[in-house]
């Protein structure tokens, strides 16, 4: 029988387990502060997330979708990663044997010190800035990539992204009835190399292939032994491929383990097999709890002795 709440049982099978795979949405942020994609929260200045987050939407408006990832990476760089992130990142550094991979592209994984050959992102990072070329049908650049860039505004045009309010008002940027100047191509950064293209943000839009050296490295993790134990964190599951691994990686012992604010829903509970766990409540506060017969107590700070 599927468990559900049941943290000995899984301190049990955890404790049996060698091959541990993770896949990572953005509920695993949200106890940073920062906005999931379809709960609330999921608009921005009445644009729904999903919608500026396409190559169309950039050729069509780029200093529009700018201001959205200027902000998302104003945000980001205002978080810091909490005890899930620091959690996962000591299961790393704790077993070799371990593979996490993650959509979010916050850079808090990286901040919580999760070792970089242990972590796939999936979707790239905010912190990543690429070319296109609006001119090119597909959108392609010349290849031109940029990592770690934390400008924060990423350029003066995008100032309004980043600008500090008092706790209790609201940023003029995110009110849909604060009316925004409509910002010039001219005013975002060309790439550096080609000067044909355009800077963007390094993140993976829809309609956008994910990087398939980092797919093959993925499939050959998965290939390689039986999964023992399929972590899914914070995550609607509903974007492919990460929406596939559990399934992929499931073999007959494996047990797929998911940890959501709504894995207590009668139709959640309904997909779970034999083998399977589910855990409702902030990842935050669970995966701690969760990982603690390898990881330890965490010190003072959340961060664990390694
Ligand atoms: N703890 C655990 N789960 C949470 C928490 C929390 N504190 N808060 C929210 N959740 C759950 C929600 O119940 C939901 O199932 O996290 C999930 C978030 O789902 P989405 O907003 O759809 O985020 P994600 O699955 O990461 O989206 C996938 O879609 O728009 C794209 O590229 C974007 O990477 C993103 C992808």
């Amino acid at each position: 029988m599927p468990k559900y709440n049941d943290i000995s049982a899984f301190h049990e099978k955890l404790t049996r387990s060698k091959r541990i795979l993770a896949v990572c949405g953005a509920g695993l942020s949200a106890a940073s502060g920062l906005p999931t994609f379809r709960g609330a929260g999921g608009l921005w200045r009445n644009h729904r997330a999903t919608d500026l987050a396409t190559p169309t939407a950039f050729v069509k408006d780029p200093g529009l979708v700018w201001l959205f990832y200027a902000y998302r990476r104003h945000m980001a760089l205002n978080a810091t990663p909490n005890a899930g992130h620091f959690a996962l990142a000591a299961l790393a550094r704790k077993n070799g044997k371990f593979l996490c991979l993650s959509q979010n592209v916050d850079n808090l994984h990286p901040r919580a010190g999760h070792p970089s050959e242990q972590i796939k992102l999936l979707h790239g990072s905010l912190f990543d800035i690429k070319c296109i070329d609006l001119n090119d049908e597909d959108g392609e650049g010349c290849g031109w990539i940029q990592h770690d860039n934390f400008d924060d505004p990423f350029c003066p045009a995008l100032a309004a992204a980043a600008e500090d309010v008092e706790p209790d008002k609201t940023l003029p940027l995110l009110d849909p009835d604060h009316e925004l100047a409509k910002i010039p191509v001219s005013e975002i950064p060309k790439c550096p190399q080609c000067s044909n293209g355009l800077q963007r943000p390094g993140v993976v839009w829809f309609d956008e292939s994910l990087d398939g050296n980092m797919l093959d490295a993925i499939d050959a993790w998965i290939k390689q032994d039986v999964v023992d134990i399929v972590l899914v964190i914070g995550t609607s599951a509903v974007v492919y491929p990460a929406a596939g691994y559990a399934g992929q990686a499931r073999s007959g012992s494996t047990s797929v383990v998911t940890i959501n604010l709504e894995a207590e829903l009668p139709q959640n509970l309904a997909k779970l097999k034999k083998n399977d766990f589910a855990f409702a409540g902030d990842a935050a506060v669970l995966l701690p709890k969760l990982l603690e017969p390898v990881i330890g107590q965490p010190r003072k700070d959340g961060t664990y002795c390694s």
